[in-house]
């Protein structure tokens, strides 16, 4: 339920009803408390100003005219000219019953869906991939599937690096190790710390390897074969974390940075056109502010570099893959790229002005004494033992509750619980603070964690296993708490709305724990399978229930993470 379009709505008509002209838009506000109502309109104070008026008369003159045969059932006017909104218990009892059988949970798609290209986890094939690709790959992934549920048209795109001069090292190591290629690479962090240790003491070696270089340029094809060999087996190393992870990134969605190597020189070619490009010690380079050091497209020796590649990728995103929205889903530590290389495409007509480019910027993982997330032996953390830990830790967590039938089951909900312990935990912070990793506050019961959305469902899963029963009847609104309960279900979908334009899933997290938490006090006050409670407001509790029940599954869903039936 689009609530806030509707709220706004009626209160453009009633500004027009009161005879108040104005251009503004109508910006409907969440009630910061329950005593001033559901919603709040505050855009009175501005248009007073702007009439030179008094603002208490203008929200005096508005609430007259306030429809309040429908949606609304009461307003009020508050302070010196906030308009207080409370929607009516009838019309909600009626918006909630409907959705409860509903698949979307009464979520629409958005009114002008768009072509979005969502950029992440991008790992660099020449080393393992670490705790620094996991907020790209969760977050990335939670935004494609956002934006897909909301009928957006999505194309992920997985920027791998599998490119530079590193790899004619890598490729000569992989040759003078010989024949068993995948248990050369169990450890790429290894295997790269070796040939860069053998690069250093042996001068042939250092020879071949730059030799190599070369090779894999021109297409020699024995160059070329190691090459791939050596990429495969490090997507494969990938994909065991994205299938660890749930995440839904396929090798269909890579789209390698070699992918772009043919179109490089055209790069150069139109930045030459359009004049931005200026020689500087033989290297090409764009200067876009007196202040700052240039980009580098092209280097003395004529090779290019991260930018060039992505300014090409940016323009086959937006004129092959026709995309209206870019979103790159990469660390924080990479802002000023990300403004460089923006700003020179849309210069240099690369894409188009309309297409909106975001970099979706998030901060470094960091341990619980604030420093960047390390081994204890100061290692960088590998991505696969992590989360084989967290389900490690979750199944140590639940196991003392003893209700499960048997080991493959308790596996099934550890695995649920610790990937959506650690997702959720990285989720739930806004996106571009640090992250502090703590493994107690991750699989904690309480506070704003997966395992408190995850427990609230099986609980809801443990009432209907008790009432077992087909649920006929309708919601019916019979307290605070259930009109409460009832508005914050109805706000799913413009929370979702908000998260997807703003790329915060933070925005889900806090809206799931607000639900929640409002659920459980329902649930401790308003008894439902007690016997004296009579059949139809039983069912009507039930129903509320289930329609909470549902909004977790959905909310988790887009976030990634599993629900499980018992707890
Ligand atoms: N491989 C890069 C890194 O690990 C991330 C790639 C992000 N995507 C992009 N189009 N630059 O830092």
């Amino acid at each position: 339920m689009k609530i806030k379009s509707q709220l706004s709505t009626i209160i453009q008509k009633a500004l027009k009803d009161a005879n108040i002209e104005t251009t503004d838009d109508i910006v409907i506000s969440d009630a910061t408390k329950p005593e001033f109502g559901d919603y709040q309109f505050n855009g009175v104070m501005r248009l007073a100003k702007q009439l030179k008026r008094n603002p208490r008369e203008i929200a005096t003159d508005v609430v007259k005219h306030i429809d309040t045969t429908t949606i609304i059932s009461k307003v009020e006017v508050a302070g010196p000219g906030f308009i207080n909104i409370w929607l009516d218990n009838n019309w909600l009892a009626n918006q909630t019953t409907q959705i409860v059988n509903d698949k979307r949970v009464g979520i629409g798609s958005v009114d002008t869906p768009k072509r979005v290209v969502v950029d992440y986890s991008g790992p660099n094939m020449a080393k393992q991939m670490h705790v620094g690709h996991l907020r790209s790959t969760i977050i990335g992934d939670t935004l494609a599937t956002l934006f897909e549920f909301l009928g957006d048209d999505v194309i992920r795109q997985n920027h791998i690096g599998d490119w530079g001069t590193q790899f004619g090292m890598l490729i000569a190591y992989l040759e003078e190790q010989g024949a068993d290629t995948d248990q050369n690479l169990k450890d790429l962090e290894q295997f790269y710390k070796d040939a860069k240790a053998y690069f250093d003491k042996s001068p042939e070696f250092a020879n071949k390897a730059r030799e190599y270089v070369v090779k894999i340029q021109q297409h020699d094809p024995h160059c070329l074969n190691l090459w791939q060999k050596f990429i495969d087996i490090s997507l494969q190393h990938c994909e065991e974390v994205y299938d660890k992870l749930g995440v839904k990134l396929t090798r269909d969605d890579v789209r390698a940075e070699s992918f772009y190597n043919p179109q490089l020189p055209k790069v150069i070619k139109t930045l030459e056109e359009k004049g931005l490009l200026v020689d500087s010690d033989g290297a090409k380079c764009v200067f876009l502010d007196e202040s700052q050091p240039p980009v580098i497209v092209q280097k003395g020796d004529g090779g290019y570099l991260y930018a060039t590649t992505d300014l090409a990728a940016l323009e086959f995103r937006a004129k092959e893959l026709k995309a209206n929205r870019i979103c790159y889903v990469v660390d924080a530590r990479q802002s000023n790229h990300f403004k460089q290389i923006f700003t020179i495409a849309k210069k240099a007509d690369m894409v188009d002005n309309s297409v909106q480019l975001e970099h979706i910027a998030f901060g470094t993982m960091m341990d619980k004494s604030g420093k960047p997330f390390k081994t204890r032996d100061g290692g960088t953390v590998k991505l696969i033992d992590l989360l084989d830990e967290a389900v490690i830790r979750a199944k140590e967590t639940i196991k003392q509750r003893d209700s499960y039938s048997d080991e493959k089951e308790l596996d099934k909900v550890a695995k649920a619980i610790g990937i959506g312990a650690v997702k959720y935990a990285d989720l739930s912070i806004s996106r571009e603070s640090n992250y502090l990793f703590s493994w107690d506050k991750m699989l904690s019961f309480d506070g704003n964690t997966a395992l408190y959305m995850q427990y609230a469902y099986a609980r809801i899963q443990s009432i209907f296993r008790k009432y077992n029963k087909e649920l006929n009847g309708k919601i019916v609104i019979g307290d605070e708490l259930e009109h409460r309960l009832a508005v914050m279900i109805l706000k799913f979908e413009d929370t979702l709305i908000k998260a997807s334009i703003e790329a915060t899933p933070h925005t889900i997290t806090s809206y799931l724990y607000d639900l929640v938490t409002l659920f459980m006090k329902f649930y401790e006050q308003n008894p439902i399978l007690k016997e004296d409670v009579p059949e139809d407001i039983k069912i009507s509790r039930l129903l509320l229930a289930r329609l909470t029940a549902n909004i977790i599954q959905k909310g988790l869903n887009i976030l990634g993470i599993e629900v499980v039936d018992k707890i």
